[in-house]
């Protein structure tokens, strides 16, 4: 009779020789959402080697195993994506977000906190939503919070709509998804944002990413910025943040590890930004441009 263990040994070993970059964490959640399970539950019931559940579909494991050994990503096998708080629904068609936009969202959460405390209100602009992950994060984490998401990809929008209807009434009310381009989007709201907050596509066309989880099912239109440096989209869509935010309100825009210096350079030229800096994510990399809007 196979054991938990057994079945997590082996599944292991198919997702490691397939160059699964974290096969054990990868073997574990695909029994545990394959069984109904937590995650946690199958690392104990592995340690004890527990008998494999009887009437447990086999069939489907190795169906979902065999996606990932295809390097399908693993949150399309599940369907779920996790970031900060939340657990979001994602799919094909919808970029899935990545850890170092939490830190991102959290810059924009203490600057909306910020904005709140001193003005009793606080407006923020999700421009490029995807799945509404840093949109969503602020509402949920700043409890006052009215919180606008715009989002450029049909598919995407789905998943964006998804996943802020699955909110709490208290945090659902205050979301709203916009469809539209985020380089011209300022005549779909009726007033000024305090904080503008962006993950924009932003890597160069010739930089095709090296994984295929990434190069073959997150979207191009999520990934590519345009233009030689993959800034072409950012910087117009810095432009618009410029005329969405009141004056005193902040951008924060996520970028690629070697951007800073180009987007820096891009809003120090402009006579609507001052305080312009860019601040690094948790391993260290430059990840984000922040700036203060000016009135002239
Ligand atoms: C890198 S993903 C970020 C998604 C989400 N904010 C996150 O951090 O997980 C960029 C998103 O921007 C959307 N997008 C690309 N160009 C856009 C545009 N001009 N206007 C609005 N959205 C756009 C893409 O469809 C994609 O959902």
């Amino acid at each position: 009779m196979p054991t938990v263990g057994t079945r997590l040994r082996a599944t292991t070993q198919r997702l490691a020789e397939a160059g699964v970059p974290s096969p054990y964490h990868d073997a574990i959640v695909l029994i545990a959402h394959t069984l109904g399970l937590e995650p946690s539950y199958i690392r104990t019931a592995a340690a004890r080697d527990d008998e494999w559940p009887p009437g447990a579909d086999l069939d489907l494991l190795e169906a979902r195993v065999t996606r990932r050994v295809d390097r399908e990503p693993l949150q399309h096998i599940t369907g779920k994506a996790y970031f900060r708080s939340l657990e979001l629904q994602v799919g094909p068609g919808v970029f899935i977000p990545r850890p170092e936009t939490e830190v991102v969202a959290g810059v924009a959460i203490a600057a909306a906190r910020e904005a709140l405390e001193m003005r009793g209100s606080v407006r923020v602009t999700d421009l490029c939503a995807g799945s509404g992950a840093i949109g969503i994060s602020v509402a949920t984490e700043v409890p006052e919070a009215q919180v606008s998401m715009v989002e450029a990809s049909e598919e995407a929008l789905v998943y964006l709509r998804l996943n802020a209807r699955a909110q709490p009434a208290d945090v659902r009310t205050r979301l709203r998804s916009v469809y539209g381009d985020a380089r011209n989007c300022l005549r779909q709201f009726d007033s000024c944002a305090d904080v503008v907050v962006t993950n924009p596509p932003y890597v160069p066309i010739d930089a095709v990413p090296r994984d295929p989880e990434v190069a073959l099912h997150d979207p191009p239109q999520a990934l590519y910025g345009l233009g030689n440096d993959g800034l072409e989209v950012p910087r117009a869509i810095l432009d618009e943040a410029q005329r969405l935010l009141r004056v005193g309100g902040v951008v924060i825009m996520e970028h690629g590890d070697e951007q800073g210096p180009a987007l820096r350079a891009y809003a120090e030229s402009s006579e609507w930004w001052d305080d312009v800096r860019t601040l690094t994510d948790l391993n260290g990399r430059d990840r984000m441009l922040v700036a203060t809007r000016v009135g002239v």
